[in-house]
């Protein structure tokens, strides 16, 4: 197996971001959200599940979840999003283990998990653990720049995920975006340099 690391970071980090450099050089990428959206279409393989458990006014005509429907209730409902996170996860971390068998020939894995400090299932599966940091003030800037949210909905978001503090302690390496492209490119370069060296330690 080639080495696998785990990218993570709060909401609007910068994890896409990072991912896509880590893309340019090579590495081979699995993203945990694209997984999540792709087992929610109208053809997707959480869809039973979440129509039992949920009933069919959260899936539309089109066979998908709804997805604003389901964001509105989780947002509030703490044992919604318990439900439907035991629904998602073991189907996300079965999906993404076979993505990873096609991309051994890549020099590493970068797999985006924003959860990945509260998944030990996800834990086990990478070797090292990449965070991508940046202040709160930037979080709330550039999500609110991204989105329609709000400034308080951004920070009721931060308060539901592992404290900033926390993931930089239990982080492997950390980048730190917290001001341009060029200073994060450069970042990504020298990890990029030592992920494809260390390929073969494992
Ligand atoms: N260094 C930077 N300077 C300016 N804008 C940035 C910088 N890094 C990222 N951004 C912008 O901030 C926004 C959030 O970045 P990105 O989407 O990569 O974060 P994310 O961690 O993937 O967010 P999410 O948790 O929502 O998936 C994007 O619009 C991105 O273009
Ligand atoms: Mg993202």
């Amino acid at each position: 197996m080639n080495l696998c690391v785990g990218l993570t970071g709060g909401i609007g980090c910068g994890k896409s971001t990072v991912s896509k450099l880590f893309a340019e050089r090579g590495a081979g990428i699995i993203d945990t959200d694209v997984v999540a959206h792709q087992l929610t279409h109208s053809t997707g393989d959480a869809i039973p599940a979440i129509r039992e458990a949920f009933g069919s006014d959260f899936v539309g005509s089109d066979g998908a979840l709804n997805r604003d429907k389901m964001r509105t209730l989780i947002f509030s409902d703490a044992i919604a999003k318990q439900r439907l996170e035991s629904i998602l996860h073991p189907l996300i971390f079965t999906q993404a283990k076979s993505e990873l068998q096609p991309l051994q020939n890549k020099p590493y894995v970068i797999i985006t998990v924003p959860l990945l400090f509260t998944s030990p299932t996800f834990q086990q599966l990478v070797q090292r653990t990449l965070v991508v940091d940046c202040s709160e003030n930037q979080q709330v800037s550039r999500v609110m720049a991204r989105s329609q949210m709000t400034e308080s909905e951004v920070h009721k978001i931060i308060a539901q995920q592992t404290p900033r503090s926390v993931r930089l302690q239990l982080a492997d390496d950390v980048i730190a975006n917290d001001s341009s492209i060029d200073n994060l490119t450069a970042q990504v370069d020298f990890l990029h340099k030592f992920y494809t060296s260390s390929q073969n330690n494992n």
